[in-house]
């Protein structure tokens, strides 16, 4: 059998590391890897491969920086080429980025099976362009690897329920559990910090970025709360470009602020932390796998279950403080997201389904 996988973005890196790992046990799979390069910093990129002991990509389209019309089709454009040449029996998809859309296209105009992780996951607005690609995708979709039965129910209101579906687990589960005792937690004295006295935050949704007002008011939060608590922010490069562009340095002054971190630094820095401010889908999840509370800085989440169990809270800059010191659960069932076998059971389903 033969996978093309499709990566392109940080998250995506993460996801397939497990995968990779998986598909290397079977001598009858032959996977090909292919960039699109969406991502592209070294600490976007690169580090990943290297920390993740990732193999080097086959392809790599270096198609980045430009508008989600424009990144999209010339991904289109060239990932169709590459499945010409290759001929995969599998296009194999991770999440919701402008490259997994891509992919979906390319690979359903060929008449290519594809088989879609994080399939399911449904957040409001529908308008997000993370939602956009999901809903997209899953339609497209030959196979769906739903992280738990809330994403399963999903597919089964929009009708999609009737296909190859499994409920694997996550994949993002597998590889927390097999890098633990690699995780890295020099940073925390580099920093001078002490256990569950700071706050780490991520930043990056065009919601909460691109409008000057909406970055504005979350600052402005952040800075008041840098007097109470010590707040390590390692910024996404779209992120310091808008705090750049839009004048707002000066909210950072008492803010630890640094370059974007490895997987192995982030999930030490958190393990060690009081509380997580995120909007990523992903490190709102790991903060709940590092047994951390996460106030998530979106309308909705696609973690639905995280939410409900208040776990994690949503929140706005309005209420972001506020968020903060809720006493929130203190304990939470640990295999929400599976038992860390979700890559084996996918690559088995693959295996059967083919
Ligand atoms: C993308 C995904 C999002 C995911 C996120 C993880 C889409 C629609 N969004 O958002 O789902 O949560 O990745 O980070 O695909 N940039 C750099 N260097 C890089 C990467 C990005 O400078 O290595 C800049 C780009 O030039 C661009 C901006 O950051 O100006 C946004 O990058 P883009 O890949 O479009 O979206 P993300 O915000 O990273």
């Amino acid at each position: 059998m033969k996978v093309l996988s499709i990566i392109g973005a940080r998250p995506q890196f993460i996801k397939e590391a497990m995968i990779q790992k998986e598909i290397i046990k079977h001598k009858n799979i032959e996977e090909v890897v292919v960039h699109t390069g969406q991502h592209y910093d070294r600490n976007m990129s690169e580090i990943f491969f290297d920390t993740l002991n990732l193999k080097a990509p086959k392809y790599n389209l270096e198609i980045h920086n430009t508008t989600h019309g424009e990144m999209t089709g010339r991904m289109i454009i060239e990932l169709e080429k590459i499945i010409c040449k290759e001929l995969p029996d599998i296009v194999l998809l991770y999440g919701d980025t402008n490259s997994t859309l891509a992919g979906a296209i390319a690979a359903s105009k060929l008449n290519v099976m594809i088989a879609h992780v994080e399939a399911g996951i449904r957040q409001f607005p529908k308008t997000i362009p993370e939602e956009i690609n999901r809903c997209l995708v899953d339609r497209v979709s030959n196979i769906h690897f739903c992280p738990s039965e809330l994403e399963l129910k999903n597919l089964v209101n929009e009708g999609l329920g009737k296909g190859n579906i499994l409920i694997s687990g996550d994949v993002m589960y597998d590889l927390f559990i097999y890098m633990k005792n690699k995780f890295d937690y020099s940073i925390i004295d580099d920093l001078n910090l002490r256990e569950n006295d700071y706050i780490v935050v991520t930043l990056h949704r065009d919601f909460n970025v691109d409008n000057i007002e909406v970055l504005k008011s979350i600052l402005e939060q952040l800075n008041k709360l840098s007097y109470e608590l010590k707040i390590v922010f390692p910024i996404h490069p779209r992120t310091k470009k808008r705090i750049k562009q839009f004048n707002l340095e000066s909210y950072l002054n008492n803010i630890l602020v640094l370059n974007p971190l490895n997987y192995l630094q982030l999930m030490g820095l958190t393990e060690k932390c009081f509380k997580v401010i995120t909007d990523s889908g992903g490190y709102q999840k790991e903060a709940y796998f590092c047994k951390k509370h996460a106030c998530v800085l979106m309308p909705d989440s696609g973690w639905k279950i995280l939410v409900d169990y208040k776990w994690n809270t949503l929140c706005d800059a309005s209420n972001l403080i506020q968020s903060i010191f809720i006493k929130n659960k203190e304990t939470l069932n640990n295999n929400v997201y599976g038992n860390g076998d979700a890559s084996a059971r996918i690559i088995n389903f693959l295996l059967k389904t083919y």
